[in-house]
């Protein structure tokens, strides 16, 4: 019989019942170091003062009254993103392939609007993740995801990661935007080099096409810059967030510079729930936390800490465990054992890694997570990888 929750997941055996900072306890009283933040989520740990209050207090006041009227939270959560970033403007969404949704198709009026109509094809890199929903399947473009889902939506085009040159040669007169993660998440912690987003850029002021980045996964603080892209010194046209900017609330949000925005204008795009109120006192709280240089030179400290220990794990595991590689505290360990062992022996040992493709556990921890925890966390991953070697 099938079950109530449809069975899309193929759930770990554990179940929480309340979150603590770095920690989560399941109903026996069992604590895991949660080296998986939800996926990139709770960038600021699990039930955060700061974030439970400012939740609680916009629930006090008012939770939802549409995008038919003007939302003062939500105009202050843009100002704070436009004020830290390249952007010029903000859409706000509910999840990370909501966004994707809307990069796809600003990317595709923006070239309608210049009497180009023809030009709707976006370049991607194999390995993506941008969403479940239909123009992220087709976006990511693997197998995996788009099989059995019918037609699925055109004008996607797939090169190896990297094919910097490929990328070049690919571009024509169909072309609307390049689209990349700068550091590839789902994919396996797959970092892009800086001199390749540089190139990217290049290519598409070359070509006066728009250059997409989902920061998604990357972004938010994870690697110890506001937004990954940082590190390379270029900015895209267009950005995909989510996950870490809501910090466990449902928020994701588009941001864009003015030019690529320019078509989208009032009618052409909408959501319900996105940039509601409680959503956006969330994610102004995290905004303000994250974008404080001190969290952010913390970030890189404590990332320095967590790579210097899993570089010791590899060499004291080297059958389990290939190499590390990743930025700030978006890290992936290269396994060679299979990762979903090393997985369920974390899981036995009290900690929580998430696996990813290339058989690789991603370590994405709350940014704030204390030198201590990253200490136990790590001296559970020996455990974990001691218990893999002698099954
Ligand atoms: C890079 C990236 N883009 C898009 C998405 C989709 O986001 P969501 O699951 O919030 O819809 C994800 C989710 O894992 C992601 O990692």
């Amino acid at each position: 019989m099938i079950p109530s929750v449809l069975p899309t997941y193929a759930r770990a055996p554990l179940s929480f019942v309340k979150g603590e900072g770095s920690w989560l306890i399941e109903a026996d009283g069992r604590r895991f170091l949660d080296l998986g933040a939800g996926i990139a989520v709770n960038a600021l740990g699990h039930a955060n003062a700061d974030l439970v209050a400012a939740l609680t207090a916009q629930a006090g006041e008012l939770w939802h009254t549409s995008n038919l009227y003007d939302i003062p939270a939500q105009t202050k959560l843009a100002d704070q993103l436009v004020e830290a970033t390249f952007a010029d403007t903000v859409f706000f969404t509910n999840s990370g392939t909501e966004a994707c949704e809307l990069a796809v198709k600003m990317a595709r009026k923006y070239w309608f609007d210049k009497g180009q109509a023809e030009r709707v094809e976006i370049i991607t890199w194999e390995g993506s993740f941008h969403g479940r929903s239909s123009a992220g399947i087709a976006a990511a473009g693997s197998d995996k995801m788009v099989k059995g889902f019918g037609p699925i939506l055109e004008g996607f085009v797939h090169l190896p990661f990297g094919d910097v040159e490929g990328t070049k040669t690919a571009i024509n007169d169909k072309t609307a935007a390049i689209l990349v993660e700068p550091v590839q998440g789902e994919g396996g912690i797959r970092p892009i080099e800086n001199a390749d987003l540089q190139a990217l850029r290049m290519m598409c002021d070359e070509a006066g096409i728009l250059l997409i980045f989902d920061e998604v996964q990357c972004g938010v603080g994870r690697t110890a810059k506001l937004f990954a892209h940082e590190w390379a010194g270029v900015a895209p046209d267009i950005m995909m967030v989510a996950k870490g900017i809501g910090g466990g609330f449902p928020l994701g949000a588009v941001l864009a510079n003015e030019d690529a925005a320019s078509g989208m204008v009032a009618g052409t795009h909408g959501s319900t729930y996105g940039g509601n109120p409680l959503a956006c006192a969330v994610g102004s709280k995290v905004m303000e936390i994250v974008v404080d240089p001190d969290f952010l030179d913390g970030v890189s400290r404590r990332a320095g800490l967590l790579r210097q220990k899993l570089e010791g794990l590899v060499a004291a595991h080297p059958d389990v465990f290939e190499f590390v590689r990743g930025s700030g505290l978006m890290l992936g360990l290269r396994c060679k054992a299979v990762n979903m062992d090393v997985v369920n022996a974390g899981y036995a040992n009290g900690v929580i890694t998430v696996p990813a493709a290339d058989n690789v556990i991603r370590l994405l921890p709350p940014l704030n997570i204390s030198d201590e925890e990253i200490s136990e966390a790590v001296t559970r991953l020996d455990a974990a990888a001691t218990a893999v070697e002698m099954a």
